[in-house]
């Protein structure tokens, strides 16, 4: 079976090709990185439009990069949500359109399931079950993870996602846009000693996150200080140091109380090299191993679309001839395989 994978949830536009017996055949990406800037953010609408202008001819690259006929396409997977309502109208419909055209398979994909099954796409890949910390621009959780659709969320963030706080904390220190990357790049050059930023609800038992205390606190040490360089760099880094250590702890605890041996770090946030890192010590604890997808299928991507959508199609789930899309889907609603 050969699947044809969308991504269009928020700024970014891919497509990839999943073959069964070969493995990934191509996979492209069109990021809006540069429509967005002037911003300092991501605009819905010119999100959604831009998706318009580039998918279909995306498409139409990586079917030949594949070096795929559209009747050799068995089944197209696209992001059904959650994301941005119009965003993931495009994929959606174009996605849903082609394989009625086509004659092949449909399947919404879950964005946030296509992440938590994106190391499957490496070589070194975790088996089921495992502990799963998804890090996103949108979603902070941890779940355990039994097999494909068998998550249970064993917490969440109860307000801004952390990938959110990076992005906030990157346009309060005028670091540019999109704010994950340009906060590791300037915590390099950050001294550890000089701020002390507070681990928000580690100070309680549970798996929750919060990280808008984190973000006022922040925002406020910023007001504080004349933001030279240096100052900038230092708080960077300060953030960076608050917001991983935070994620640490709770995975500390989810692997003691789930008692699991694999960890899987995804979403845009695993891309990050502190975070990966402490995590990496933090299973060698533990006596566990870690798992995450190369940097490129950490933050959003059609490849991990076409991969799940692969699982599912392969075990007979379709979509009906209509479409929908859900821009707030819970994670554990989806049915198992
Ligand atoms: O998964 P993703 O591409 O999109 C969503 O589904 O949200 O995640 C994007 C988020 C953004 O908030 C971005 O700032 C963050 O991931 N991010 C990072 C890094 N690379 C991307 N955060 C910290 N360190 C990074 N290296
Ligand atoms: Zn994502």
């Amino acid at each position: 079976m050969r699947v044809l994978g969308i991504e269009t949830s928020c700024d970014d536009t891919g497509a990839a090709v999943y073959d069964e017996g070969r493995g990934l055949l191509a996979h492209r990406l069109f990021s809006q990185i540069d429509l967005h800037r002037a911003f300092g953010g991501v605009v819905p609408e010119l999100a959604a439009r831009d998706h318009i202008r580039r998918l279909l001819p995306l498409v139409r690259s990586v079917l030949e990069e594949a070096a795929t006929a559209p009747r050799e396409i068995d089944g197209v997977a696209y992001t059904a949500g959650p994301g941005l309502a119009g965003a993931l109208l495009v994929g959606a419909s174009l996605g849903r359109s082609l394989a009625w055209t086509w004659r092949a398979g449909a399947i919404g994909v879950h964005h946030m399931e296509g992440h938590l099954l994106s190391p499957m796409l490496e070589a070194e890949r975790p088996s089921f079950p495992f502990l799963a910390l998804l890090v996103s621009g949108g979603h902070t959780l941890l779940a355990d993870v039994a097999g494909v659709g068998r998550y249970r969320i064993l917490g969440e963030s109860v307000d801004d996602a952390v990938g959110e706080a990076f992005d906030k904390t990157a346009k309060l220190l005028g670091l540019g846009y999109p704010g994950g990357p340009a906060v590791a790049a300037a915590a390099v050059r950050g001294r550890p000693q000089r701020f002390r930023f507070p681990r928000p609800m580690t100070d309680r038992p549970g798996l929750d996150f919060s990280f808008s205390g984190l973000k006022t606190f922040t925002r406020r040490t910023a007001e504080q200080h004349r933001l030279d360089e240096q100052t900038r760099a230092d708080i960077a880094c300060a953030f960076q140091e608050a917001a991983v250590d935070t994620l640490v702890i709770k995975c500390d605890r989810a692997l003691s109380s789930s008692g699991h041996r694999r960890l899987v770090v995804a979403g845009g946030v695993g891309a990050n090299r502190l975070l990966r890192q402490r995590l990496h010590g933090l299973a060698a604890e533990h006596d566990a191993r870690l798992f995450y997808p190369r940097p490129e299928f950490c933050t959003d991507n059609g490849a991990m679309i076409a991969y799940a959508g692969w699982l599912r199609l392969r075990a007979g789930q379709r979509q009906g001839p209509e479409f929908d899309v859900f821009p707030r889907w819970r994670l554990e609603s989806l049915p198992p395989l």
